[in-house]
């Protein structure tokens, strides 16, 4: 008697207050490749099969401006950057599973990580939970590469950058000139020029006098802001523009991201989202964008997975 009362009143709780079943669906993951690969690149697509050695199951979205992987390609050199992240925005706003989930998480590579930061900011449609980017350069660059003899794009790139970086014309056209980014000498604050023209990096590291309370929200609105510096990196010039931080060309001084006013008076939301130990700054050994399983699949297990694995499991140690 008293048994059967007890399994009826347990029952009878368990009724009252059913408890949602564990989800353990990974969250799907949205990457955003760098300058010069294209969405379904096979860099890409390894990528995508690790991610699901570590999280299987998970629906991996490679983000690409144009189903035709050669026009991508040149998307991520030639293009107006805000109509470029518009697009992506209204695209996976409508994506009949993305928009659906509760958050996805998202893994940028090189220049890629500003665009999906870009999207943090300006759409955040599906919401982002953890955004990873691998020698992403957070605080532009302050030099252009040097193109190999035999690519055309980067030639023809820097054909047009001759045209004046700071021009409409390049602004519109170019994409590393819409993060490229100068500081005035005398001062060491970001130049009059920059400020004015540039069509993508000042406006969304909020460095204008105005700042936009959307993007400063939703930078604090993330989980985690998790940025990988390559130890090596030539590519990106200065490699410590990857962890938010500004270099003095001529001393080589780096003032990292904790003592910049951006940071300090807190334009864009990162220093809230510091204070709830969601920025971090890692290393990654090697050259820029020279990837090692090891440190991508340690990264995934640690960032990537179901949405509520990160927030209760303890947090494991990166192993670089
Ligand atoms: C801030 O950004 C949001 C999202 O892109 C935009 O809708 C809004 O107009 C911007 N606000 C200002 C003051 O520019
Ligand atoms: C890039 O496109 C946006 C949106 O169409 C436009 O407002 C902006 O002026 C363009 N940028 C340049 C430098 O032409
Ligand atoms: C440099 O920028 C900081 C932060 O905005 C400002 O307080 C300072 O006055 C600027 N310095 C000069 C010389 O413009
Ligand atoms: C860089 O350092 C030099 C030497 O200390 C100084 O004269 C110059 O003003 C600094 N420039 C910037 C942009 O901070």
């Amino acid at each position: 008697m008293r048994s059967s009362l007890t399994l009826l009143l347990s029952a009878a709780l368990a009724l009252a207050a059913p408890t949602p079943p564990e989800d353990d669906t990974p969250l799907p993951v949205l990457i955003w490749h760098g300058l010069g690969d294209t969405f379904n690149g096979d860099g890409i697509k390894q990528i995508g099969e690790l991610i699901d050695s570590v999280h299987e199951g998970t629906l991996v979205y490679p983000i690409g401006l144009d189903p035709d992987p050669n026009s991508d390609r040149t998307a991520s050199w030639f293009g107006n950057t805000t109509q470029q992240i518009a697009q992506v925005c209204a695209e996976l706003a409508a994506h009949p599973i993305l928009s659906t989930a509760p958050a996805v998480d998202a893994l940028g590579f090189s220049q890629g990580g500003i665009f999906l930061r870009a999207y943090v900011e300006r759409c955040n449609f599906p919401p982002v939970r953890n955004l990873v980017t691998f020698g992403t350069p957070h605080n532009g660059i302050s030099e252009f590469q040097a193109c190999a003899t035999t690519d055309w794009m980067c030639k023809g790139a820097m054909a047009l950058l001759k045209m004046r970086t700071w021009s409409s014309f390049v602004q519109n056209r170019l994409v590393p000139a819409q993060y490229y980014r100068t500081v005035d000498p005398e001062t060491g604050n970001a130049s009059e020029e920059y400020l004015e023209y540039s069509n993508l990096l000042a406006d969304i590291n909020n460095e204008r006098e105005v700042k936009n309370e959307t993007y400063k929200k939703n930078i604090a609105s993330l989980n985690k802001l998790v940025m990988f510096q390559f130890s090596d990196d030539v590519t990106v010039v200065p490699r410590e523009s990857e962890w938010f931080a500004e270099v003095n060309g001529t001393t080589r001084t780096v003032f990292p991201l904790k003592d910049r006013p951006i940071y300090k008076e807190d334009w864009l939301g990162l220093k809230k989202l510091d204070e709830k130990d969601g920025l971090e700054f890692r290393i990654a050994p090697g050259k820029h964008m020279q990837l090692s399983d090891k440190v991508l699949k340690a990264a995934f297990k640690e960032y990537f997975g179901p949405l509520k694995a990160s927030s209760k499991a303890p947090k494991p140690k990166l192993d670089l």
